[in-house]
């Protein structure tokens, strides 16, 4: 694996792979690696001959600063990992790399409903930041497949609208990759090491009740199983941000459902002192 610091080093040396081997495979992260960022890197190599995974914990998309001074950082393991997994090339920028014009949000998305909805009401200007970082991580790399995970359904929908509104819709296509889960069902997330023992074995509770409203669900009124959701959760001590059934297309959250359109049960809740997030497609 070559390691590259400097945005220049990158874009040469992926220029020329590029006229060597076509596209690129692109995998954008926090780092605090799981299984959940391997299996995106897994299979970016099994469609691209050259495989980028980059590591740079994003200031503007942190609109709490507690949560950005405490997010993991564990990069010696995270090379080691990609390393294992024999991903071809890792980018770690600094800051100035990725903001040489400084962190402030000037440039504003238009993410329509997305920007106001579910995470985008919760973490306002949220997107907005992760809006700044990949529009310069993707100017970067020039990758052919991006590589996502469904585990942050809006923010692949959010990531589909910046492509959209960079004019880059026929040249970068998004792969978005299952979620992949602990034994209990929690979803993998870099933030779960910040769960204590007590929190760690209720926060399988998430993805149960996601599951429970999948297999509760009928045509008409659709408040009855996410109310009952809800009620479950915050008995067990959870501080239930929302639990939404949206159009999985749209997001738009919906009362009644006629049976047909597709949909996704969309949660976030904090535990302790930490916040999760999980979705499942229903139909
Ligand atoms: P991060 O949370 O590190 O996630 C990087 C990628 O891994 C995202 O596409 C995310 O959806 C995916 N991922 C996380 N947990 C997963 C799981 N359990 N199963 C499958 N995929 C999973 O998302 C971000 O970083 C940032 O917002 C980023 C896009 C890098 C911009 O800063």
């Amino acid at each position: 694996m070559i390691l590259f610091k400097k945005a220049t080093d990158l874009h040469n040396y992926l220029d020329d792979q590029r006229k060597k081997h076509g596209s690129i495979g692109f995998v954008p992260t926090m780092g605090a690696l799981h299984e959940g960022h391997l299996s995106l890197i897994k299979k970016a190599k099994e469609e691209n001959s050259v495989t980028v995974c980059s590591i740079f914990v994003n200031p503007t998309q942190f609109n709490d600063p507690e949560d950005f001074k405490k997010y993991p950082v564990t990069i010696e393991k995270d090379i080691y990992m990609l390393e294992s997994a024999a991903c071809e090339v890792l980018y770690i920028p600094d800051v100035n790399e990725i903001y040489p014009e400084g962190v402030e949000k000037n440039k504003k998305y238009n993410l329509g409903i997305l920007e106001n909805i579910l995470e985008g009401k919760y973490r306002p200007g949220h997107f907005q930041g992760v809006c700044m970082v990949v529009h310069r991580l993707l100017d970067m790399v020039r990758p052919g497949q991006l590589y996502l995970g469904q585990k942050d359904y809006q923010q692949c929908m959010v990531i589909t609208k910046l492509i959209e509104l960079m004019g880059k819709k026929d040249s970068i296509e998004i792969r978005t990759c299952p979620t992949q889960r602990e034994a209990d069902g929690l979803a993998m997330s870099s933030r779960n090491v910040r769960l204590n023992e007590e929190e760690r074995k209720k926060a399988g509770l998430i993805s149960k009740v996601l599951t429970q409203i999948k297999k509760e669900i009928f045509g008409g009124n659709i408040e009855a199983p996410k109310k009952n959701g809800i009620q479950l959760l915050q008995n067990d001590g959870f501080n239930v941000d929302y639990l939404e059934i949206a159009d999985a297309e749209t997001l738009e959250p919906l009362t009644n459902w006629d049976g047909r359109q597709k949909l996704v049960v969309l949660c976030a809740a904090t535990i302790g002192k930490v916040r999760l997030i999980d979705n499942m497609l229903i139909n």
